[in-house]
């Protein structure tokens, strides 16, 4: 299994604060798959950034999962949901619903997190929030169906990479309908 934790934090990119979530991630990583995180990054709340990375890390890293920490909620340069939809080609709701269900189990606050989850590829990624605390609760909500979800992606036989998005597909096939008519 090929796991990276991506921090996205403006703060702990300048060095003025030492990230705490992606270690909380690491470490719940190494406790529940038993296994270390290949590829750990901090990088600020940008937009262009976020992106970047995330399709490196699908594309050309071919990761199984990339949980990212921070940039959910509603502050300004709070866009790693933004970023993660732009790069993912099939979202992923149970798992969002599932934080979000067991997350308002802990505080009213958890409305306040806009994270993404979905497919690209073979590479499942999930948005957590960023305080340590809620990165740690949000992961162990979606823990019971997360070895299955890496199964299902990895086992497909298929390599996801070489598939046609459908949404391409589906574009290519009206082109051709309009040709031939
Ligand atoms: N979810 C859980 N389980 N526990 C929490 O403490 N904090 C919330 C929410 N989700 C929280 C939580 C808060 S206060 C915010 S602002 C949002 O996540 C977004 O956090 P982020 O901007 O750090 O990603």
């Amino acid at each position: 299994m090929r796991i990276a934790v991506l921090t996205v934090s403006d703060r702990a990119a300048q060095g003025a604060y030492e990230d705490e979530s992606g270690p909380v991630l690491m470490a719940l990583i190494e406790e529940h798959f038993h296994q270390l995180t290949d590829l750990y990054h901090i990088c600020p709340d940008d937009w262009r950034e976020i992106k970047r990375a995330l399709e490196k890390w699908c594309d050309d890293a071919r990761m199984d999962l990339i949980l990212t920490t921070g940039g959910t909620g509603f502050a300004p340069r709070d866009v790693t949901p933004e970023a993660t939809r732009a790069v993912i080609e099939r979202e992923a709701p149970g798992l969002v619903h599932a934080m979000l269900a067991a997350s308002l189990e802990k505080t009213p606050h958890a409305m306040l997190s806009r994270a993404a989850a979905g497919i690209r590829g073979n590479t499942l990624i999930v948005n957590l929030p960023g305080s340590p605390r809620a990165a740690r609760e949000n992961f162990l909500a979606i823990l019971p169906a997360l070895p299955h979800a890496l199964e299902l992606l990895r086992g497909a036989g298929a390599d996801a990479h070489a598939l046609e998005h459908p949404i391409d597909a589906a574009e290519r096939e009206r082109q051709e309908r309009d040709i031939s008519d």
